[in-house]
């Protein structure tokens, strides 16, 4: 039987993008759901129509009632207003906490078993939004924001050297806002830190270029970026089904792990098929661990104006 994946959101720019390369990729049928039940509707039919040019046999749908979506395995929350240029992922955080609220009852009604993957800004409080409210274990709800963050450093560190990408590891750690943490020690290309590779002018600079990668994209395209989370929703999302035991950074529920508590925040983790399957604990310097804790605080204050 085929492993079944719902968007929430679907009809919209990240989620449409997760939608058609999962089904690109044939990891699973597609659900895709929206209030704009139409749209979703229309642009599923066309992804299924891609599909026999993919050489995939994943079934896509779309539509705008959650029974379609019943027993899926893994649900992608990407409903939410995304920002606009000038706007922090921050000021998303009323207006996107009540889509949450909507979303999230349903979400459980549905599929009582399967592991959310939240995506709407801001990442680490909406998604802590969901873990409360969906009541689900920790294993079950992980947000995506590090895989993006480091796929922005990954690809800024290869042009600098004129590598490829796939020579490249980046590290970014906290949470998915203006405090996140690249980490220069940890980021390497052909296993050699980049800290033996570069001056400090250079990694300065890529790494408040990381740290900017959303609000680039925003500054140029009007609206936030879709391609790269899209492709990081996926690769998620593949690690999950195919039960890679991969290493990913994303955001989750941290127990007094890297000295925090009770808080939503990126940090290496293995996904497998029981969804989070361990957080991985890395040395970090008196300065790294400063920033993250300075993050984790960041989503803290925020997880506190919702109350979640
Ligand atoms: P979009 O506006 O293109 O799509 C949002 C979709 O959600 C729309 O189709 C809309 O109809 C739908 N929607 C709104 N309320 C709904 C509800 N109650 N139930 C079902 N569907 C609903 O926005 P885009 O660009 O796809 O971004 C979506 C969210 O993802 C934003 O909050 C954005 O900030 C966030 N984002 C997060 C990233 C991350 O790294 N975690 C990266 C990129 C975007
Ligand atoms: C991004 O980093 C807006 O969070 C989104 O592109």
């Amino acid at each position: 039987m085929n492993h079944k994946v719902t968007v929430v959101g679907g009809a919209g720019n990240v989620g449409a993008t997760v939608a058609r390369g999962i089904a690109e990729k044939q990891l699973a049928d597609v659900v895709v759901i929206d209030i704009a039940d139409q749209k979703a509707a229309g642009i599923a039919l066309d992804m299924l129509e891609a599909c026999p040019i993919y050489g995939s046999d994943s079934l896509v749908m779309g539509t705008g009632d959650y029974a379609e979506s019943a027993g899926s395995d893994i649900v992608v929350i990407t409903s939410g207003v995304p920002r606009k240029p000038g706007m922090s992922r921050d000021d998303l955080l009323n207006v996107n906490y009540k889509i949450m609220q909507q979303v999230t009852e349903q979400v459980v009604k549905y599929s009582p078993d399967c592991i959310i993957v939240p995506v709407a800004n801001p990442l680490d409080a909406m998604a802590q939004a969901i873990y409360r409210l969906s009541k689900f274990p920790r294993e079950r709800v992980i947000g995506m924001a590090g895989v993006l963050d480091s796929a922005r450093m990954r690809s800024f560190i290869a042009k600098e050297l004129n590598v490829s990408v796939e020579n490249v590891h980046a590290f970014v750690l906290g949470g998915h806002g203006d405090t996140m943490v690249p980490l220069p020690r940890y980021s390497t290309v052909a296993g050699v830190p980049i800290t033996d590779l570069l001056d400090k002018a250079a990694i300065d600079r890529i790494v408040a270029r990381t740290a900017g990668g959303g609000a680039e994209i925003t500054q140029l395209v009007g609206t936030s970026a879709w391609y790269a989370p899209g492709a990081s929703v996926v690769e998620m999302v593949e690690a999950i089904l195919l039960d890679k035991k991969k290493i990913l950074p994303c955001s989750v529920f941290l127990r007094g792990e890297y000295g925090v508590r009770d808080v939503f925040a990126g940090v290496p983790c293995k996904l497998g098929a029981r969804g989070l399957e361990k957080v991985i604990e890395i040395k970090l310097t008196p300065e790294e661990d400063a920033a993250f804790k300075k993050s984790a605080a960041a989503v803290k204050e925020l997880v506190e104006v919702i109350n979640v």
